[in-house]
């Protein structure tokens, strides 16, 4: 049986919750700093409601499975079986090949890239092939996924006030009702 909207968000704020004392793969944050941090930064900007969304719960794979590759896919599908809607699954989907379409086109991107995120680059295949990259320009939601890219490179700052978890339930179930 599906999940109620108030159900689906009390199960992913438990995950983001819980993720408050683990680390964000050596940079200086925790885990749900920087889903805080990437939310605001998405908001900061005036983003709808789904990429706020997307940027709160892009990283949501690394906390509903313990498999270690491809987090962007467990977390969209995870998101998909709360009842999100498939604008947030493909945001939150594609914010690596995001990395793998900026690193191919911008080749001094990858040099600004933290330490932790250049390893990870290498293990998710590198940047990617011309014609990948060409095909990724013309898909759907192509400016948000950058955009959403570049909030999850900054959202590592130690120590940055956010507004708290709670405040996004609102948000929350407006995008999971509009599914
Ligand atoms: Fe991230």
């Amino acid at each position: 049986m599906a999940l109620s909207s108030d159900e689906a968000v009390e199960q992913v704020f438990a995950l983001l919750d819980a993720s408050r004392e683990r680390g964000y793969f050596g940079e200086q944050v925790t885990q749900l700093e920087h889903a805080l941090q990437a939310a605001q930064l998405a908001q900061e900007t005036g983003a709808g409601d789904v990429v706020v969304a997307a940027a709160l719960l892009h990283d949501v794979g690394h906390l509903c499975t313990k498999q270690s590759t491809e987090h962007e896919q467990h977390g969209a599908n995870y998101l998909r079986r709360l009842g999100f809607p498939e604008s947030v699954a493909l945001l939150v989907a594609s914010h690596v090949d995001a990395k793998r379409y900026l690193t191919a086109v911008h080749p001094d991107y990858a040099g600004r890239l933290s330490a932790a995120s250049q390893e990870s680059l290498r293990q998710q295949g590198g940047p990617m092939t011309l014609e990948d990259s060409l095909r990724f320009r013309t898909e759907p939601g192509f400016e948000d996924k950058l955009r959403l890219r570049a909030w999850d490179e900054q959202a590592k700052q130690p120590g940055l006030e956010t507004p708290p978890l709670e405040s996004y339930r609102p948000l929350l179930l407006r995008v999971l009702n509009s599914a």
